[in-house]
């Protein structure tokens, strides 16, 4: 047995800030509001439909994630956010047009009391939005202290002692890690100086991380994941987790390529292409946008098949991810995989998986059991990279000298373990030979 970690208990509300209150977000937060009410169950979430199996298959120990960790209960969470357009929670969830009318109606009066921050925005990271909710500011060192502020006024007003920050934004343009983002005084200078490689994302991820608000990052852009905010996570021991939330096409295809690899079945190929109509979907559309989506969803197959290990089945895969904008179809995204695979002697056979998807239906669930896991970490005392929470990202964060865990089953060994070990209980290895000795 491990030894138990001490975690305080979840005591009082928590608050749930998201940066970018559009379709994921509201869709997260109109669903509590509609699971408090008891007109829903939380489909998709682990925290609260999941298990943990304890001690030998023998002992019958499976308790609910919820039951056996010390998670807040989901009535206890207060949203908020920032939002480059004014529209209240209700105007946005209705704007998105995931939810019919009778759920957005369920709602409408908690829904109505969200109304976001102005957003800290520059239209050089998100060419699509004509921003009209936007802060005022000298330097980028004045928004990021703007954005503090608006934490700890939201903390205030609504009595809370500890909140979590999602970041829900539209994707911002790619960008690789540059000088300003390596070493936390370069960066807090390059604050000062407003340089153009600071974006808005990591400033509402400075800004978390400086009030002590644990931070994930469910979009691809680059932000809590630079050097300069992983060290000032590490110091101030605030836990970071991302990103890009596993949703559709990503989430299928960390579930498909293990199994092929796991029966050694060869890849010539895998081409994905998606059509989806939303606001995420017509901010993709600008070429720079699109570019931090397609990094983050090309770099799984790679990680998963290890072809360096397993040159004669995996080696000279051609992967292509495509994502078109496409109006009609709103937020119920359409994927398209073809997958060429080839078996004993080297005969080709092909799969294909075509998901009529909901995207935010299927983020939702994911940002509520990372609000949660990332208040139990806090609790924990785990600071830093939270690399247990891989589960729900397409592109993990991981220490630079490890590579990222992309098999969703493995990560769910290794959220569990990690559940096990904090609470002091025996990993679970599946070995289990001693049932037959
Ligand atoms: N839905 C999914 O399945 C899924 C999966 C993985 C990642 N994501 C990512 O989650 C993010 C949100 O997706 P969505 O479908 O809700 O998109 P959305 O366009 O509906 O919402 C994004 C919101 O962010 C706001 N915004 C843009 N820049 C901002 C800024 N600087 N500050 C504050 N707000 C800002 C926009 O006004 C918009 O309301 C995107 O980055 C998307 O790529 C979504």
């Amino acid at each position: 047995m491990t030894e138990a970690r001490e975690i305080r208990e979840p005591a009082g509300k928590l608050g749930v800030l998201v940066p970018g209150m559009g379709a994921v977000a509201t869709t997260l937060i109109a669903g509590v509001e509609l699971i408090k009410k008891g007109h829903a169950v939380p489909i998709g979430s682990l925290t609260q439909l999941g298990t943990v199996r304890l001690g030998k298959r023998t002992d019958n120990r499976v308790p609910k994630i919820k039951d056996f960790v010390p998670l807040v209960p989901m009535d206890e969470l207060v949203f908020g956010g920032w939002d480059a357009f004014p529209d209240d929670a209700y105007e946005a969830t209705a704007h998105a047009g995931v939810l019919d009318k009778e759920h957005l109606g369920a709602v409408h009066d908690e829904l109505r009391a969200i109304k976001p921050f102005p957003a800290v925005f520059d239209p050089r990271y998100v060419a699509r939005i004509e921003a009209t909710h936007n802060k005022q500011y000298g330097s980028l060192r004045e928004a990021a202290d703007q954005v503090r502020e608006d934490i700890r006024s939201f903390k205030e007003e609504h009595g809370l002692e500890r909140a979590v920050m999602v970041n829900c934004a539209s994707t911002e343009a790619y960008a690789q890690p540059q000088k300003a983002h390596f070493d936390l005084e370069e960066f807090e200078k390059a604050l000062e100086r407003s340089d153009p490689s600071i974006s808005p994302a990591m400033i509402y991820a400075y800004a978390a991380i400086q009030e002590g608000v644990p931070y994930a990052n469910g979009a691809p852009s680059l932000a809590a994941d630079i050097p300069a905010l992983v060290d000032l996570a590490n110091e101030r021991g605030v836990p970071v987790a991302g990103k890009d939330f596993k949703t559709g096409q990503t989430l299928m295809k960390t579930i498909v390529a293990p199994g092929l690899k796991a029966r050694m079945l060869g890849l010539e190929g895998w081409y994905s292409t998606n059509i989806l109509g939303n606001r995420d979907g017509e901010v993709l559309d600008d070429e720079k946008s699109l570019k931090s989506k397609e990094v983050t969803k090309l770099s799984v197959l790679e990680h998963i098949l290890q072809p360096d290990l397993y040159p004669e089945l995996y080696e000279d895969v051609s992967h292509i991810v495509k994502i078109n904008y496409y109006p009609p179809r709103g937020d119920s995204k359409e994927g398209w995989d073809n997958i060429d695979v080839f078996g004993w002697l080297g005969y080709p056979m092909q799969i294909k998986i075509n998901f009529l998807a909901r995207d935010s239906i299927l983020a939702a669930p994911i940002v509520l059991d990372l609000a949660l896991f990332l208040d139990l970490a806090q609790r924990a005392s785990m600071g830093g990279i939270q690399e247990w929470l891989s589960f729900y990202f397409k592109s993990p964060m991981t220490l630079p000298e490890l590579y990222p865990e992309h098999d969703l089953f493995i990560q769910q060994i290794k959220l569990k373990n990690t559940l096990r070990a904090i609470m002091g209980e025996d990993l679970i290895t599946h070995l289990g030979l001693d049932y037959y000795e």
